[in-house]
């Protein structure tokens, strides 16, 4: 099969079967498996490269319905590009994967749809990324050795697919660039844990960080890294951190179930604004779900280190400033 390497095509409210199309009205409205810790994490190292000037493409193997990719379009500079691969609804024989995959798609993805996918992309972003319906297979002949910064690794989860997968990563990426590798250690995913820690004992892959959900790491240097994002998130006060000696590799776990989600994109069907949400806009920073205000942290540091009579009327000033 070949990869399709497609412009954009036009956002409808139905495909060509009649099947209504998604108007997501928040980035949380899309469907997917991207969860709180990761938005997190997504957007604190995508924003490090951002503030560092670190120049380089952006990679995703596995997109679904868009909700990872949604959030990476946020980071893209104008002169970088974003290439996501992904089946979507491609006939699996055409495919050439296995039993074992080809039961995945039908199980988790059937109602995947390139439409679909398409939609909800650019209910966030005025144009599509570059995208190659077709296996990961094709990555390594599609994808310039040492373009990328960073590589979201999340299309099969079979052994024979990932391993490939960790090594189109590597050749992709540029030094000091960053691989996330989903489902590294979920009940139903052994291949993925398998492939990942084969590629820190044995192909120079280093960690970075850990979530329920996603590894992160290098083939450069991570100290640097590791020590800032250890330094933040621990003033951040919101996550549980821990760091672990693995086979004589430093590994930061973190939990970000219940930290502050950062500001992600806004949907152009927005309710409620009165106005369409312009492309790659995001929502407010400094609000959580529902809108709600988060306390900076001199505001939280007034209301729990001083007296009442004292802190309300500081934390009012600092909220009005
Ligand atoms: C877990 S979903 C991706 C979730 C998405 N990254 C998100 O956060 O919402 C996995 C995706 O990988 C795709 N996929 C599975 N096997 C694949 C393969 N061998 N080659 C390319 N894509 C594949 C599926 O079509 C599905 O869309």
């Amino acid at each position: 099969m070949t990869a399709s390497a497609t412009p954009a095509s036009p956002s409808g409210t139905a495909d060509e079967g009649g099947h209504k199309l998604p108007r997501p009205g928040s980035f949380y409205d899309v469907p997917g498996w991207f969860y709180n810790g990761d938005v997190v994490l997504f957007d604190w190292f995508l924003g490090r490269q951002s503030r560092l000037d670190q120049r380089g493409d952006l990679l995703e193997m596995g997109a679904y319905m868009g909700k990872s990719a949604i959030m990476m379009r946020s980071y893209l500079r104008p002169d970088e590009t974003f290439t996501v691969c992904d089946l979507f609804d491609s006939d699996q024989e055409a495919a050439d994967i296995s039993a074992h995959n080809e039961r995945e798609m039908r199980g988790s993805y059937a109602t995947l749809t390139r439409r679909a996918f398409e939609a909800n992309y650019l209910s966030f972003h005025e144009r599509l990324p570059r995208i190659l319906q077709a296996p990961t297979s094709v990555v390594p002949d599609e994808v310039e050795d040492g373009s990328c910064r960073f590589v979201h690794v999340d299309a099969s989860h079979m052994y024979e697919h990932v391993h490939p997968d960790i090594d189109a990563a590597r050749a992709a990426l540029g030094e000091d660039g960053l691989v996330v590798l989903d489902d590294f250690r979920s009940e139903h995913t052994p291949g993925v844990s398998c492939a990942t820690w084969q590629a820190v004992l044995e192909g120079g892959l280093r960690p970075v960080c850990v979530t329920s959900q996603k590894f992160y790491g290098t083939w450069g240097d991570p100290k640097a890294v590791q020590d800032e994002l250890h330094a933040e998130l621990k003033e951040r006060g919101d996550c549980w951190l821990q760091y672990q000696d693995v086979a004589g590799h430093r590994l930061l776990l973190v939990g970000g179930r219940k930290a502050a989600p950062p500001p992600v994109p806004a949907s152009r069907h927005a309710k409620g604004t009165g106005r369409a949400e312009g492309q790659g806009q995001r929502q407010e920073a400094g609000r959580g779900p529902g809108g709600r205000p988060r306390p900076t942290l001199a505001r939280r540091a007034a209301r729990e280190l001083l007296p009442p009579i004292v802190a309300r009327p500081l934390a009012r000033a600092l909220a009005r400033r």
